[in-house]
């Protein structure tokens, strides 16, 4: 099979609006790598968007989806119900912030927890009204697009979108937004938009994924939470892209000291099985009445399976302290690499969420050139790297926290060349 075939077929077979980053077919991963097709070796930065915090057929998922494979594949568990989703449901409950009695139930996607906890939030509070933040992003369904802030590529062609739904600009200082900014356009959204007894919820991203790895500021979480308090409107924390481990704590919130009322999870969750869920205060999350929630392979038992292997590799792998360390050994290398490359204008992001942000030199303004450069150079030399932002001009690492210790120096040995290279091709 060559790369250059299936791409020809690929073209005429599926439409250009499920966009494809590589023009090359993976045929094996193990751990941090992927081999295409061809025999290619790539170092993967990308974990299937987040998805494998664990890795790449980490043995332990492969086994508990094989002992899973030789019980039951499918019943719907709103048909016949299995022991293992109600014990993942109690294990997350369990873990998720705050001391209150919780409840979880699971989806498929990211996008579909986030319908749900809309969902679910509305039946609690008996209100229409959401108030999410520019530069989110909450997935492709149809109320996933309306909160998104982002128009291109997601919303382009699109709508309408659901009503009732209001966009905050999310504090992001380097782009000269501060967190008052953000507060007082909450305030004039309740004059000027929806009167805040009218808002079921507020839904914002620890750190912002799609959106460039933007982490919401201490006060301004607080901030949320004492508006959320006054005004009777449930606070939901999208932990679809910063759960599981990546940004050093299981969960992105466990870095507040703010508790949420609703969380969306996904993408690590069961570490490349498509798994997603809601978990949050018990008695919001009885709001919906029977039958209200669901799906037909809501909480597929394999994907189940799966993240009750990837709870277990988390803890005993200790891979929220190892997110830590790699992520600090990653900002170190860019950091130091500043003084030689000055489109780098921002190394960030907590634990292993980590991400450098590329300004034209003594600029704010975003050098998209240069971070995609930089990202076709990478994967020229192997390594595969995503860009998020705005503007387009952020590139994300997420690596498996897995990772060898040897693959993950290789990488950045990679940038570091990468990075060094590109800066000399502009000048
Ligand atoms: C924060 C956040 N919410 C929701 C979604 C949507 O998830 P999915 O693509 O699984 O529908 C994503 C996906 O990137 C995300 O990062």
């Amino acid at each position: 099979m060559k790369n250059a075939d299936l791409q020809a077929r690929k073209n005429a077979a599926t439409p250009r609006g499920v966009g494809v980053m590589c023009d090359f077919y993976a045929a094996r991963a193990e751990n941090a790598e992927l081999w295409d097709v061809e025999g290619r070796r790539f170092i993967d930065f990308a974990a299937g968007i987040a998805v494998c915090n664990t890795g790449h057929r980490h043995p332990k998922i492969v086994e508990a989806i094989r002992a899973q494979l030789d019980c039951f594949t499918h019943t719907a568990y709103q048909i016949v119900p299995y022991e293992s989703y109600v014990s993942l449901a109690e294990k997350i409950s369990a873990r998720a912030p705050g001391d209150h009695p919780k409840k979880t139930a699971f989806f498929t996607t990211g996008a579909e927890a986030v319908e749900n906890a809309i969902k679910i939030a509305r039946a609690a509070t008996g209100r229409p009204g959401v108030i999410a933040f520019t530069g989110g992003f909450h997935g492709r369904t149809l109320m996933g697009m309306a909160l998104t802030g982002k128009v291109a590529p997601y919303k382009i062609g699109f709508g309408p979108f659901p009503s009732d739904v209001f966009h905050a600009p999310f504090p992001n200082p380097l782009h000269g937004v501060s967190v008052e900014d953000s507060l007082r356009a909450i305030e004039q959204l309740f004059k000027a938009d929806i009167e805040a007894k009218r808002v079921a919820a507020m839904i914002f991203e620890p750190v912002q994924g799609e959106g460039g790895f933007y982490q919401a500021p201490l006060e301004f979480v607080r901030a949320l939470r004492k508006i959320c308090n006054e005004h009777g409107i449930l606070l939901i924390a999208d932990e679809v892209q910063t759960g599981f481990a990546r940004t050093g704590k299981l969960f992105a919130m466990q870095h507040y000291d703010v508790i949420p009322d609703l969380m969306t999870i996904a993408k690590s969750l069961a570490g490349g099985m498509p798994l997603s869920g809601v978990v949050g205060r018990a008695e919001i999350m009885d709001a919906a009445a029977p039958g209200g929630l669901g799906g037909t392979y809501a909480g597929n038992p394999l994907a189940v399976a799966s993240a009750h292997a990837v709870l277990d590799i988390i803890d005993s792998e200790k891979l929220s302290e190892r997110a830590v360390v790699l992520g600090d050994k990653l900002k170190a290398k860019l950091n130091a690499l500043k003084s030689e490359v000055p489109q780098i204008a921002d190394v960030r992001g907590p634990g292993g969420m980590v991400a450098v942000e590329f300004c034209k030199p003594g600029t704010s303004d975003g050098d998209v050139d240069f971070t995609k450069r930089v990202q076709t150079r990478a994967l020229e030399r192997g390594l595969l790297l995503l860009v998020c932002g705005v503007y387009g001009n952020v590139v994300r690492f997420l690596f498996p926290l897995t990772i060898q210790d040897a693959v993950f120096d290789e990488a950045l040995a990679i940038l570091e060349d990468v990075l060094t290279e590109t800066i000399g091709a502009t000048v």
